[in-house]
């Protein structure tokens, strides 16, 4: 059987600088070979791939003729016991027990939480008139996420903060460990945030009271054998979960903040919304299921900008897709943007339109895969969700913003998709309160 069509490009590097820095990459290949093609990403030959059948192969042959796979650097600093590098039995048998954490019983001891830290949020974005916005919305997801998954007030502003950036930012890097290295000063981080969250989880175990938050329900969590996870494991854990929300909500919350100044129309309706909902109680996550033009919009939202762009795996099988061959030990790449950019499934796939879920049409599955699907769907799905609407609802109800002139609106898309000029906008205090 013959390899898909394409090219492996320059030596060594192959196409990895154009995967990097060309949004259209993909797009680009797909017109010129078709929807199948090779290439060669990070020292590997590579299939490339797209659209609901793609995604159903890749997605439902988990363990069989796939396994999710990262880059050196990341695999270093995510550490061994990271639910995203394991495989197999195992894999299923943690997913099941951090579940524990982000089920539905558990989301509903976050709401208060998280609506409270978006309060603080809005009231001083309302004081500062014009800013950039995706520094802030960055400050704000890491300050939800250190909150309901460690117990930590203001995460942002603390060590744990700033130590979790430069350990970000080494993630996709060369995994060359010198001290003035991005990944040596990624592994310095590392240790220090390990140290952090083994003191967190340490007053835990002692007894030191907490709030509903993630650690806690998983220091008491145990799997089918009865057994709970072991202090490294925690921390492993907990730190892939912080990593694992924090770029890819903050950029979902970005588009959203985008798309509704470029689109007063839609602007209004979730509005008009939101006006039939008391503005002086707590929200509830059964007002926010009521909520069914903004459900509308999220989901429009995460189809035309989703955060994460594909998937990544690799063949532990040879096997077969499309007519054609796919070796073993050849890294698979299945586009989730480029799926939801297909004109089949989506008629006028660039256009911003949140009615294309008003009907509850039965979509062809692995057709919609914003959180990607099988086996290793996103653990955080509901989390993230929750706080996307909870966000909205309340910013909707509480501040106006248009985007300032001259700003370059195009979107950077490596690691998550964001507004090359950090998104300028200007607030002020809705009239709707
Ligand atoms: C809009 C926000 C989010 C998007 C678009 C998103 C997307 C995804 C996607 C596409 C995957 C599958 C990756 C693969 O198959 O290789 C995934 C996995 C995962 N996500 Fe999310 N995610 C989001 C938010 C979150 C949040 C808030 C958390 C937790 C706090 C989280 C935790 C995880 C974990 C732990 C996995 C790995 C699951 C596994 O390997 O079994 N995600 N996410």
């Amino acid at each position: 059987m013959a390899l898909p069509p394409g090219s492996f490009g320059l030596p060594l590097i192959g196409d990895t600088i154009n995967f990097l820095q060309d949004a259209q990459f993909a797009k680009k290949r797909h017109q010129q070979y078709g929807p199948i093609f090779k290439s060669s990403i990070f020292g590997q030959p590579t299939v490339f791939m797209s659209g609901q059948e793609a995604n159903l192969f890749v997605l439902s042959n988990d363990n069989q003729y796939f396994v999710a796979t990262w880059p050196a650097s990341t695999r270093a600093l995510l550490g061994p016991l990271s639910l995203s590098l394991q495989t197999g039995a195992n894999h299923q048998n943690r997913r099941k027990l951090l579940y524990q954490a982000f089920g539905p019983r558990a989301l509903v001891g976050y709401v208060g939480a998280m609506e409270n830290i978006t309060q603080r949020y809005l009231d001083k974005w309302a004081k500062m008139e014009t800013m950039t916005w995706y520094p802030e919305l960055r400050n704000y997801t890491f300050d939800v996420a250190a909150k309901l998954l460690v117990g930590i007030d203001n995460g942002s502003e603390t060590a744990l903060g700033h130590n979790f950036e430069t350990w970000c930012y080494g993630l996709f890097s060369i995994a060359l460990d010198l001290p003035w290295t991005r990944f040596g000063k990624a592994k310095k981080g590392r240790k220090l945030l390990l140290a952090e969250l083994e003191n967190i989880i340490r007053d835990r175990q002692q007894g030191t009271p907490s709030g509903n938050d993630a650690l806690s329900l998983l220091i008491s969590a145990r799997d089918d054998e009865g057994n709970s996870l072991s202090l490294d494991e925690l921390k492993d854990q907990v730190l892939l979960l912080l990593f694992a929300g924090h770029d890819t909500l903050t950029s979902a919350i970005a588009t959203f903040c985008l798309l509704l100044a470029q689109n007063p129309d839609v602007m209004a309706k979730v509005r008009a919304e939101q006006q039939q909902f008391p503005a002086t109680e707590p929200l509830t996550l059964e007002q926010l299921k009521q909520m069914t033009y903004l459900e509308q919009v999220m989901r429009e939202v995460l189809r035309l900008v989703p955060p994460v762009a594909v998937i990544f795996r690799t063949a532990i099988n040879a096997c077969e897709f499309g007519g054609y061959e796919i070796p073993k030990g050849w890294s698979v790449l299945s586009g989730i943007t480029q799926t939801h950019q297909d004109s089949q499934l989506y008629p006028e796939p660039d256009r911003f339109d949140p009615e294309r879920f008003s009907s509850e049409r039965s979509a062809k599955p692995f057709s919609y895969v914003p959180f990607g699907g099988g086996l290793r769907e996103c653990l955080g799905k509901e989390f993230a969700r929750l706080e996307m609407k909870l966000f909205a609802a309340k910013i909707v109800r509480e501040l106006e913003w248009e985007l300032l002139p001259d700003q370059d609106l195009n979107l950077i898309a490596v690691p998550t998709p964001r507004p090359r000029d950090g998104l300028r906008v200007k607030f002020r205090r809705t009239t709707m309160k």
